[in-house]
Order: C-alpha cells, then structure tokens, then sequence
C-alpha cells in the first residue's frame, strides 16, 4: 500500500519536470508549430505581447528571414498569436 502511494507520488513528481507547454490548444497553433519553431524555439516567439499589427510585423520579418508558408496559413498564426498573446 505505501509502496503504491510512494510510486504515485514519484510518478507525479516525474510528471512536473517536464517542461509545461507554452502554447495555449487553438486554431493556429499546427500552423505555428509547422512554420514558425525550426529557428526558435516557441518561447522566443511569445516572450514578448504585442497588437494584431505587430504581430503582421512579426510575421512578415519572418518570412523576409525565411519563414515559408501559404497566406492562409500565415493569417491563421497571426489570429493566433493576437487571440493568445495580444496586448490591448
Ligand atoms: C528562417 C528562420 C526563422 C523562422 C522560420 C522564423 N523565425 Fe522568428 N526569428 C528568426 C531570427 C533569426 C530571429 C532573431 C532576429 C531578430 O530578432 O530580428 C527571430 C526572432 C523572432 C521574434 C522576436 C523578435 C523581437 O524583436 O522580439 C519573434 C516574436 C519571432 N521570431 C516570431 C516568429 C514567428 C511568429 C514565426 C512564424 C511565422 C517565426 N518567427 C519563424 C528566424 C526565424
């Protein structure tokens, strides 16, 4: 019993050293994860909120820099990124 108790307590403590996700589930969030984390890791990107048109800003520098992805796919990052990490 207490080995089953102490087991648990080891397992959930195994469960909180790995690193949480910071990217909050959303539309948007595949095409982040396609398009934007080979230079970067995800947490350079959010480190920072900014308004919807900086974050236009943001995204077009990217692809200046090499970021490759259709305009669909580059709106729906920057819906994402407004909607989770927008700044009024
Ligand atoms: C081809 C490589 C590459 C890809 C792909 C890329 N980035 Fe970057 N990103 C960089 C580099 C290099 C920097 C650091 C240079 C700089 O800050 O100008 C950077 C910096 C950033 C920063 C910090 C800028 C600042 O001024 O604080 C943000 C935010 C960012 N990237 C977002 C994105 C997003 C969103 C995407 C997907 C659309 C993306 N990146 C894809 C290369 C890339």
């Amino acid at each position: 019993m207490i080995f089953v108790l102490l087991l648990g307590l080891w397992a959930q403590g195994d469960a909180q050293k790995k690193a949480p996700d910071p990217l909050p589930d959303g539309l948007g969030k595949k095409e982040l994860l396609k398009i934007c984390v080979d230079c970067h890791g995800p947490e350079q990107i959010i480190a920072k909120k900014r308004t919807k048109s900086e974050w236009d800003d943001v995204v077009s520098n990217m692809v200046q820099m090499g970021a490759a992805g259709k305009d669909e796919e580059l709106d729906a990052i920057v819906a994402y990124l407004t909607k989770n990490f927008g700044k009024d």
